[in-house]
């Protein structure tokens, strides 16, 4: 079929799902109609980032931002609009009309050199395979050192890249010009103005892209003194190594089917255990892990469970914290992360109870995943896997090993202070007594002490986000809730009232909570000048960009109001009447306490006390009056 190119575009927004486009980057967790994540468009700390696939847009209730899908990806993926069409239609197999085929443009010049790398791939490989280069019998025999015979040569399609300069370069360049393969960073330009390859005298490892695609290559030394011992393709228009992971493509039906991934440190570490049948395995490319890392994992696995298999030595060790560092950072806002090793006791684990499980594989003979797999055996290295600690216990049982360097005073003092913090991450009071205990039997101290110091770490430490969100979820009294619902109703999409028809019927109703004062005086100030809901949400933003504990609450009151959609409009009111009539009922024993206590404290001849006494009883013949109204 071809059409037009409006119809090209009609037809690609008809097909894409908001909330699968979004998830490729953001992790969602979904809540009623609206699915919820950390914004991905600025430091976001607490999930204000919302999804609405009825309404096939997103919205950031902290920084704004907001769109379509095709707005998402241009603005996350760099690209003109033009470009994410063209790119869509060949995901979806449509055909891009030819009066708006694009020449020279940069889908074309990715076009070259995905052709231009997987050629080089081929190019490289077929050299090993045949043994057709000088070098090929000395790649061959350092790779049949390292276990690697040519059934894993095969399937990773490693190759070997000759000692001569242009080898590569003399046989792609009938086929392609010098700037796509100077961009596909296979070529460098040479001192005296040609081109050399880039690759040379390397075991080369090429590295796909989730699809299959070659986009770039690492490439390991084979000779002593050759330096670096791995060089790396740099970034292109076809490869982002913060958003690549080596083995992915290979991995990804056993990430999916084992409900979990390992992320090691080389490119041979992930061979060597994928050869060896622990298929769920993946590596950075010569980078430190990122968030987008651990996005791109999180598609794979539902339970996000983590598996971090690094060296021991203390560069893998502190690779390992980071690691940790970066994925909580990746799914926080989603719920706790798993602390607790509850199996024995729950049958029925929920996939979705937590936001993310993080354990750590470190057998204790301290080798590479890679040597590990060869020398003591893939068996093993599984069974360390099945009873890999979680990363708290793992922390903990770490610095326990070191107890015994601290004998001091000030040094015990010291090591308490590293302690702390790790204790303080433990969210199940029970599990964070018992650790508090170990530690303090391991030192030889008093547990209180410990006790102290957390508490101490606790008041400091407690994120002010954390704080408010408390504030306006779990801790809200009726009062409270009572008033949000009041703020809440103003957000409902295509309600039965007008903003004016609400106000009126919430009349002089008094709010008690100062940020809830400011939502409901601004929302007054604004609805004469709105023309619907959308408009009401994006100027609230806008009059809160300095009051982020007034920012804070919308997106909840947002999500709030989804629960009255498709209420009547009988039901709907009578949401306010019931919500009215709660902070009415509060409002009224407050006033008579306070009369009450005023009262208490007066001498009865003092002639305020009759005044007061009058005040009282009128208000509770109010109360009287109206509970019988009701
Ligand atoms: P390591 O130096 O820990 O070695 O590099 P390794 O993976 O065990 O390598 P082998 O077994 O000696 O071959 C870990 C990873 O760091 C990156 C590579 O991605 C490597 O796999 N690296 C290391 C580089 O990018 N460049 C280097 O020079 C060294
Ligand atoms: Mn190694």
């Amino acid at each position: 079929m071809s059409g037009t190119w409006d119809e090209l575009i009609q037809e690609i927004k008809s097909r894409l799902d908001i909330v699968d486009v979004v998830s490729e980057q953001v992790i969602l967790k979904r809540r009623g109609n609206t699915y919820w994540g950390l914004c991905p468009f600025h430091k976001d700390k607490h999930p204000s980032f919302a999804v609405t696939p009825s309404m096939g847009i997103y919205k950031c209730f902290s920084c704004g931002e907001g769109g379509d899908a095709i707005k998402f990806i241009m603005k996350t993926k760099n690209m003109e609009f033009r470009e994410v069409i063209e790119d869509l239609a060949q995901k979806f197999g449509l055909e891009v009309p030819k009066t708006h085929k694009s020449n020279g443009s940069t889908r074309e010049l990715k076009d070259q050199m995905l052709k231009a790398t997987e050629i080089a791939a081929e190019f490289y490989h077929d050299l090993l395979l045949r043994n057709k280069t000088e070098n090929a019998e000395l790649a061959l025999a350092y790779l049949t050192k390292r276990g690697i015979g040519q059934d894993i040569i095969k399937k990773f399609h490693l190759g070997i890249a000759p000692k001569a300069y242009t080898s590569l370069y003399d046989e792609l360049r009938k086929d392609f010009s010098n700037d796509v393969l100077e961009k596909a960073g296979l070529v460098l330009k040479s001192e005296k103005g040609g081109f050399i390859d880039r690759f040379r005298n390397r075991v080369i490892i090429p590295i796909q892209n989730e699809n299959g695609q070659f986009i770039a290559f690492g490439a390991r030394a084979i000779e002593e003194g050759q330096n670096p011992k791995y060089l790396n393709s740099s970034d292109s228009l076809i490869y982002n190594k913060s958003k690549t992971l080596y083995g992915l493509y290979t991995a990804k039906d056993a990430i999916k089917a084992e409900d979990s991934v390992i992320i090691m440190e080389g490119y041979f570490d992930v061979i060597s255990s994928q050869a060896h049948g622990i298929e769920n395995c993946v590596a950075s490319c010569g980078t430190a892990l990122t968030q987008d890392h651990i996005r791109l994992l999180s598609r794979y696995t539902k339970s996000r469970r983590i598996y971090l298999s690094f060296d021991t030595d203390s560069a893998g060790q502190k690779a390992t914290a980071k690691g940790a560092s970066i994925i909580k950072e990746v799914f926080a806002g989603l719920g706790n992360i798993k602390q607790f090793d509850e199996s024995y006791i729950a049958s029925n684990p929920q996939s979705d109870r937590y936001a993310c499980e993080i354990r750590v594989i470190a057998p204790p003979e301290g080798k590479d995943p890679d040597e590990f797999v060869r020398s003591v055996g893939a068996d093993a290295y599984k069974m360390y896997m099945q009873n890999a600690p979680l990363y708290i216990d793992f922390r903990i049982n770490s610095i326990l090993k070191d107890k015994d360097n601290y004998k001091t005073p000030q040094e015990k003092a010291q090591y308490i202070s590293t302690i702390i913090p790790v204790l303080g991450e433990i969210q199940n009071p029970i599990i964070r007594e018992e650790y508090t205990q170990t530690v303090a039997g391991a030192l030889g101290i008093d547990s209180s002490v410990i006790k102290t110091e957390l508490e101490s770490y606790y008041r400091a430490n407690i994120p002010r986000v954390e704080r408010i969100v408390k504030n306006v979820t779990k801790n809200d009294s009726v009062v409270q809730k009572a008033q949000k619902i009041l703020l809440s109703v103003f957000f409902v999409p295509d309600s039965h009232l007008t903003f004016t028809q609400i106000n009126e019927m919430i009349g002089e109703t008094a709010f008690n909570d100062e940020i809830l004062i400011i939502v409901k005086s601004t929302i007054d100030k604004l609805i004469c000048s709105v023309n619907n809901v959308k408009e009401l949400i994006e100027h609230l933003y806008t009059e809160f960009v300095d009051n982020p504990d007034a920012q804070a609450i919308l997106p909840e009151l947002v999500e709030h109001a989804q629960a009255y959609k498709d209420l009547s409009e009988e039901e709907f009111r009578n949401v306010i009447k019931e919500a009215i009539a709660k902070i009415n009922k509060c409002k009224h024993v407050e006033e008579v306490e306070h009369i009450k206590k005023k009262y208490k404290g007066i001498d009865d001849n003092d002639p305020e006390a009759l005044k007061i006494q009058i005040q009282l009883r009128d208000k509770l013949r109010m109360k009287k009056e109206k509970s019988e109204m009701n």
